[in-house]
């Protein structure tokens, strides 16, 4: 059975190239992002590790950990990163997930059978600190994943997450928001003294609250 926003995140203990972890511990207060890769020395999960590596400092403001999992073995983890390390120009720090026994894999539903019987999709889902299932995006093995898109759901949703507020159609940090469905525009107007726009009555704009 998938996962469905708002479901628990499964815990799990797994081998990975930072030591034996036990997700709920690994991810504490913080809000996790835990994604698939088909296959170590593979051309295009190469340069998604890499560019999670770059991103590390946006994922760390953000406090975001990550983890990456594969159903490939750790020996092939450690060599593979430092290819990783080497072609990306980065530095791997984040765990990667050797997961043999398929046991994350199975829990997360990340082996699709009728794209690869044997690896993993690109799966990735992001869990809030309440270890709740708030976003998953599944990508074909072919096609990279864009990470600056990732951190502009989770800008979205650390926002919605403090604010009665949604994001608007291609919204990014600095625009404006717009105002929860749950809020009269009376009632916006008092939340949000930077201004309330009232386009149609379900329809409200306000500056983006937290700048
Ligand atoms: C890749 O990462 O390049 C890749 C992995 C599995 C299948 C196809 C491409």
């Amino acid at each position: 059975m998938s996962l469905r926003l708002g479901d628990t995140a499964p815990n799990f203990t797994a081998k990975t190239t930072e030591g034996e972890i036990d997700f709920y511990e690994y991810l504490g207060d913080s809000w996790g992002i835990l994604f698939s890769h088909p296959a170590d020395f593979t051309p295009v999960c190469t340069t998604e590790l890499g560019r999670t590596a770059l991103l590390q400092g946006e994922f760390a403001k953000r406090n975001v950990k990550v983890l990456a999992v594969s159903i490939d073995p750790l020996d092939q983890h450690l060599e593979w990163r430092k290819d990783i390390n080497e072609t990306q120009n980065c530095h791997v720090g984040f765990p990667i997930i050797a997961d043999e026994n398929k046991n994350v894999a199975t829990l997360y539903d990340m082996i699709h059978p009728n794209a690869s019987a044997t690896a993993t999709v690109r799966s990735l889902f992001v869990i809030g600190p309440d270890k709740k299932i708030k976003l998953t995006i599944t990508y074909p093995a072919s096609t990279g994943r864009n990470f600056y898109e990732v951190l502009r759901v989770v800008d979205s949703l650390q926002l919605s997450s403090q604010y009665s507020v949604a994001t608007p159609a291609d919204w990014k940090v600095g625009e404006e928001v717009i105002v929860g469905l749950s809020l009269s525009t009376e009632e916006a107007k008092q939340k949000f003294p930077k201004g309330v726009k009232e386009v149609k009555p379900y329809l409200r704009y306000t500056p983006q609250p937290n700048l």
